[in-house]
């Protein structure tokens, strides 16, 4: 399939982030890092949603010995918590029970991801929903924010102030991905979501339920629908990511297919 070779010199650690719950992080995370994977780049996903962990569900990972948990205790190094998905992404687990939490110190996540440098492309950081300090960790621990929001005014709003967290670190905001869009009036555009942010949205990322199928299968939509539009845009916020030239397939299916979609 896609067959790109990424030349990188430095790893790049990218928080996945965007204030309100629920906008889509740990699914820009999964698709990307499993794009940025396709693309030939060498990438860490790893889940820094501490309190509510789930990008293992999302890539099928089964329970693992040693979680971020417990490297964030200090129990484990950062590589024997790193589980290595068929595809080739490398994905650092949490710890699922509420024990896990229990000494966990989610202020040592900078120096988990400086033990990263140096080897992979990319590292993706999933972060929790608000802004607590678990979320504001992670991004004061990358060297990028990466702010997945929805077309609507709580989320852009929550996003802001994600944006603005993220510059008073002095970190980059690698740009935006406005997800779930369905296209309605009611919606705010592109270039309102633009203009209140102030950054470019990479890509819009319509709602669909090939995503959510794609989640009860525990896969990422990239790898259960490669073909689809949607992988497609996912594939192309990891090209722009990632500096490669992509030309994603967008096409919205039409009304007759999308009909026949639903009947079956
Ligand atoms: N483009 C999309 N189309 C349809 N469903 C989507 C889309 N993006 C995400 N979802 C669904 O929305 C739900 C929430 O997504 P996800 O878990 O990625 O959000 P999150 O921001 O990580 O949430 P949390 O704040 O709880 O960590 C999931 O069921 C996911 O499958
Ligand atoms: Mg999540």
């Amino acid at each position: 399939m896609v067959e790109i070779n990424v030349i990188h010199t430095m790893t790049r650690l990218i928080c996945v982030s965007a204030g309100k719950g629920g906008t889509g992080k740990t699914t820009v995370t999964s698709n990307v890092g499993a794009a940025l994977t396709q693309f030939g780049t060498d990438t860490i996903v790893l889940d820094a949603n501490l309190t509510n962990p789930n990008l293992g569900f999302h890539l099928g990972i089964p329970l693992y010995p040693n979680t971020l948990h417990d490297v964030l205790k200090g129990e484990a190094h950062i590589t024997e918590a790193m589980y290595i998905h068929n595809s080739g992404l490398r994905v650092v687990p949490a710890g699922l029970s509420i024990e896990d939490l229990v000494d966990t110190s989610p202020e040592n996540l900078s120096d988990v991801l400086l033990d990263t440098i140096g080897e992979p492309d990319f590292v993706l950081v999933d972060s929790a929903a608000g802004l607590g300090n678990e979320s504001i960790n992670a991004i004061e621990a990358s060297d990028e924010t990466l702010i997945v929001t929805n077309p609507n005014l709580p989320a852009v709003t929550d996003a802001l102030k994600t944006v603005n967290i993220a510059e008073e670190a002095g970190t980059d905001v690698t740009g935006v991905v406005l997800n779930r869009v369905n296209g309605h009036d009611s919606e705010l555009g592109r270039d309102e979501v633009e203009s209140m942010l102030g950054h470019p949205v990479i890509m819009e990322v319509p709602e669909h339920e090939k995503v959510q199928e794609a989640l009860s299968v525990k896969k990422p939509v990239v790898h259960h629908e490669p073909d689809h539009h949607v992988s497609e845009r996912f594939r192309a916020v990891a090209a722009d990511i990632a500096n490669v030239d992509y030309e994603p397939d967008i096409q919205e299916e039409g009304f007759i297919s999308k009909l026949m979609n639903k009947l079956r």
